[in-house]
């Protein structure tokens, strides 16, 4: 039993990390921490307006500081932006200390929800969809590092929480 340890949350963008990282903290009674709402409310300013004045590699940096700092802390459910994983120090320290778990779902049930809600995704937002197909499967080979991977398709909210709360107790 590891019933200290954070849980990491990990996947694509829309890939529902944020909506089930609240749950999942409720129901383990577990605080949550949102990288990409932390960075916001660190730096005052949305996502897109970072990238957008301050570049990608500004951003990266932040994401890199903020997480390090949450994965230090004790009984969370941390849910990493998109691109966080593949960030070297970042998996290394998630890895070490915490239970990573990667939402996976089908590249068509992303990308159609990626048409969605582009506009405050800045790396999504000037690809096609082939060029998302192609992200997707580039970085489910990083994704893939994950301890534990949950085959979302078909699963309700709920069922995807359970099923963390279940691998989670079980460790
Ligand atoms: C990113 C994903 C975003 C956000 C930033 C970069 C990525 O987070 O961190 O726009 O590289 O995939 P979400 O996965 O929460 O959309």
């Amino acid at each position: 039993m590891e019933l200290n340890k954070n849980l990491v949350l990990i996947g694509m963008m829309a890939s529902g990390k944020s909506t089930i990282g609240r749950l999942l903290a409720k129901k383990l009674n577990f605080k949550f921490f949102d990288i990409d709402l932390e960075i916001e409310n660190k730096t005052k300013t949305k996502i897109s307006e970072i990238f957008k004045m301050k570049g990608e590699i500004f951003f990266r940096n932040i994401e890199e500081k903020i997480t390090l700092k949450l994965l230090n802390k004790n009984r969370c459910v941390i849910s990493l932006g998109g691109g966080g994983f593949l960030n070297e120090i970042i998996r290394k320290e998630a890895q070490k200390n915490a239970v990573t778990v990667w939402l996976n779902w089908n590249s068509k049930t992303l990308i159609e929800r990626l048409r969605k809600n582009r506009k405050k995704r800045p790396i999504a937002l000037n690809l096609d969809d082939n060029k998302i197909k192609d992200l997707i499967t580039n970085r489910s080979i990083i994704y893939s590092k994950s301890k534990y991977k949950i085959n979302c398709e078909g699963m309700a909210q709920l069922e995807i929480v359970k099923k963390i709360v279940e691998i989670y107790e079980g460790i």
